[in-house]
């Protein structure tokens, strides 16, 4: 693990309908080093999707920084915010977000055809990518003609193309069965520890999220507790067995 790669500082996000006001991220503070995998868990309406829709860019913090790879991202300056999360990020959806009228190949080499990245024009990292995930032989096939799990493979591909220096995840495993979620969690990891991007994980899985070096728990607004994870072996068990004991 290298240099702190992801900076989160006292983030405080909320929402307003009509006259109520949410409080969702009251002063939120997060890192995430190069090749490094943390987890976020918390309950459901915790503020975990908008915490990553913060970071992407996507949605814009009432206060607070964030910093990846040296960029801080200026919540002004839409053009700069795409740009860098073109370059720097890759997103992983509960929900896959699949284009429907593009192949299987098609959708995983668009970042690259919208970057203008040369490595489109031979569609060799496109092959490089459905092989990562398995998916080579389903190349030619629509959205529509995939499984759940295979669709979300897919998207993870995509999300990988371009090489981003931070994945973020967003229940990747939330809708595939436990083998393919399985798979999923190698992939997240061998990206971390491989190419030494960070990837920052939301899961409800004690068990998904025992692949992770560090499990952050996001609760009233900020990160409550920290699980360190030191083991590094494949089977995943002792936080795991802690997370269980926490009831979580
Ligand atoms: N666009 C919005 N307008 C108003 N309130 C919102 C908006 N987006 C989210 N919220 C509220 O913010 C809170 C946090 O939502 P968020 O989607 O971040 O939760 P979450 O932790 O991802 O939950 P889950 O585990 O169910 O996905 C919720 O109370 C939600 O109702
Ligand atoms: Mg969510």
């Amino acid at each position: 693990m290298h240099a702190a790669l992801l900076h989160v500082d006292a983030l405080v996000k909320g929402y307003r309908l009509g006259r109520q006001s949410i409080e969702v991220l009251r002063g939120l503070s997060l890192h995430v080093a190069q090749g490094e995998m943390v987890a976020i868990m918390g309950p459901s309406g915790s503020g975990k999707t908008t915490l990553l829709n913060c970071l992407c860019g996507i949605d814009a913090p009432q206060s607070g920084t964030v910093t990846v790879a040296g960029d801080r991202i200026d919540y002004r300056d839409e053009r700069a915010r795409t740009l860098l999360r073109r370059k720097r990020i890759g997103q992983v959806f509960q929900f896959f977000n699949l284009i429907p009228t593009l192949t299987v190949a098609e959708n995983v080499g668009l970042p690259l055809l919208i970057d203008r990245d040369r490595r489109h024009r031979d569609g060799k990292r496109v092959r490089e990518m459905l092989a990562l995930v398995g998916m080579s032989e389903r190349r030619d096939h629509l959205p529509f003609q995939l499984s759940g799990g295979e669709m979300q493979l897919v998207s993870i591909a995509r999300a990988l193309v371009h090489g981003p220096d931070l994945l973020l995840a967003d229940e990747p495993t939330g809708n595939v069965n436990p083998q393919v979620g399985r798979s999923i969690m190698r992939i997240l990891r061998d990206t971390a520890r491989r190419q030494g991007s960070g990837v920052l994980m939301v899961t409800h899985s004690p068990e998904h999220a025992a692949w992770a070096d560090r499990v952050c728990f996001l609760k009233d607004g900020i990160i409550a507790s920290e699980l360190l994870h030191k083991g590094q072996a494949d089977a995943p068990a002792p936080i795991h067995a802690r997370l269980l004991a926490l009831g979580i």
